[in-house]
């Protein structure tokens, strides 16, 4: 069974919904430890009602960044992780971390990248962003993470309209509902070893 780590430093819907799926048997894989950046992340409570190891780790609480990232890999170690899932985590992954575990990171964002991505993106501003350019269509990404905020390479992407009259709040609203099919998705794909990268292209082998 794939062993999965989310990070998250938000409410935690994706967390949920991927848990949900997990229950229903639709996703193959195990979800070993909750990491949050913030101490009162619903995503942590989640967690912990579901008997999973929650753990509120912040750079600030390490002497150095080089002890920061030697806790986060010795989590990752303990806990035998096979596949980071970063499910609203606004922190930046540290390069070792991406480098250790290349290809093995996937991240959701709320947008179809690489449109409305990148830093200071996040939340309710890509929303906003999307509509004051008047997109007639949003969506979400599930990529590979790279060094760079939202830069890896997609793995799915899912549409949604933009209508008239929407505002931030509904046009987030239909885009998280989006989000909650596609991570559960691109989760079991891994869980199938189905998930091939070459160079910047993602390509999704058949089921066998
Ligand atoms: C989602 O919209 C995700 O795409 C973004 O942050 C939000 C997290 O929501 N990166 P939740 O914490 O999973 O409810």
């Amino acid at each position: 069974m794939l062993r999965v780590c989310v990070f998250a430093s938000g409410r935690g819907s994706n967390l949920l919904s991927l848990l949900q799926h997990i229950e229903e048997g639709l996703v193959k894989a195990q979800v070993v430890m909750v990491i949050s950046n913030k101490s009162t992340a619903g995503a942590l409570e989640i967690a912990r009602s579901h008997g999973i190891p929650a753990v509120h780790i912040s750079d600030t609480h390490f002497a150095s960044e080089k002890e920061y990232i030697e806790r986060l890999l010795s989590l990752l170690k303990q806990y035998d992780v096979q596949l980071i899932v970063l499910a609203g985590y606004l922190k930046m992954i540290p390069a070792e971390i991406v480098e250790r575990y290349r290809h093995r990171i996937i991240n959701i964002h709320p947008a179809l990248l690489p449109s409305f991505g990148g830093k200071g993106l996040y939340g309710h501003h890509v929303h906003q962003a999307v509509l004051e350019y008047g997109c007639k269509v949003s969506g979400a990404t599930v990529h590979l993470v790279d060094v760079e905020y939202d830069s890896g390479a997609p793995i799915i992407q899912k549409c949604v309209p933009v209508l008239d009259d929407d505002t931030p709040e509904t046009l987030a609203e239909r885009v998280l509902q989006v989000e909650h099919e596609i991570l559960p998705q691109a989760v079991q794909l891994f869980a199938e070893n189905r998930v091939v990268v070459n160079g910047r292209k993602v390509t999704i082998l058949s089921k066998k």
